[in-house]
């Protein structure tokens, strides 16, 4: 079975997808997040990205990645609070009091930008192609560049393939996530829909429902590892 990597696996969107298509997965994240029976469903490696070397990933044949968002969504967001962070990061005024986030920009895209890197030594390490695709949220393409495609809020940057199937079903369209006082929040970003801020509630922790919603959804994770699959098995 070809072997995929699942960097900030979180509780494992991908990852379920990719098993789903007869992959072998192992994730990264620097949490094992378990939440009664939610949890990451393969073989789990609780470490920092940051701290991984490409060459170690020598026998995978897909990396997939999903770098935390939060900063990208605050920023995204219409409030000042969020527009003067991000001023500030461009070196326009200064940052709001009490803020504890990122101060440059490449503290900003630090983990975003490590996935990169260690694609780079992956493919150096074993001389081909390992393809990546990292998923994102839409307030990241302000500071790390257009992404490729979008599967609703889910925005993809890497080796996105172009004829990847479309899906009627989209989680949570045109939405942004964020936790504030400690409640989950989403906020429609859908030129379609009017802008509201929604506060979710329900069962379970914030923090369940926070990865929960971050989860990468299974037909998006399915469709990567089955091109992935077909590909892999008419080369390799
Ligand atoms: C957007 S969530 C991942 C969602 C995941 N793809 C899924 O489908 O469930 C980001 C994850 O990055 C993890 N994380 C944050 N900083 C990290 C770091 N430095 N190294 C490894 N994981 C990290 C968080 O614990 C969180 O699970």
């Amino acid at each position: 079975m070809p072997l995929a990597i699942d960097l900030f696996c979180g509780l494992g969107g991908w990852t379920e997808g990719l098993l789903a298509e007869g992959w072998d997965v192992v994730g990264f994240d620097i949490k094992r997040h378990v939440y009664g029976e939610h949890h990451y469903p393969a073989q789990l490696v609780v470490q920092d990205v940051l701290t991984l070397h490409g060459s170690q990933f020598r026998d995978a044949s897909l990396i997939v990645a999903s770098p935390p968002c939060q900063e990208f969504s605050y920023m995204a967001m219409p409030w000042r609070r969020g527009k003067q962070i991000a001023a500030a990061l461009r070196g326009d005024g200064e940052f709001p009091e009490g803020y504890t986030g990122s101060r440059t920009v490449a503290d900003l895209t630090r983990l975003f930008d490590a996935c990169f890197r260690i694609q780079r030594e992956a493919c150096e390490a074993v001389g081909r192609k390992i393809p990546m695709v990292v998923e994102n949220v839409r307030g990241a393409e302000s500071w790390v560049g257009r992404s490729k495609r979008n599967f609703g809020s889910f925005y993809l940057w890497g080796d996105v393939p172009l004829l990847i199937g479309r899906y009627k079903f989209f989680k949570n369209p045109g939405t942004e996530v964020y936790i504030r006082n400690n409640k989950l929040c989403t906020h429609r970003t859908s030129r379609t829909s009017r802008t509201r801020l929604t506060r979710v509630t329900g069962a379970g922790s914030a923090s369940y429902q926070a990865a929960n919603i971050a989860k990468v959804p299974m037909p998006l994770s399915r469709s990567i590892g089955r091109f992935y699959a077909r590909k892999f098995a008419r080369v390799g």
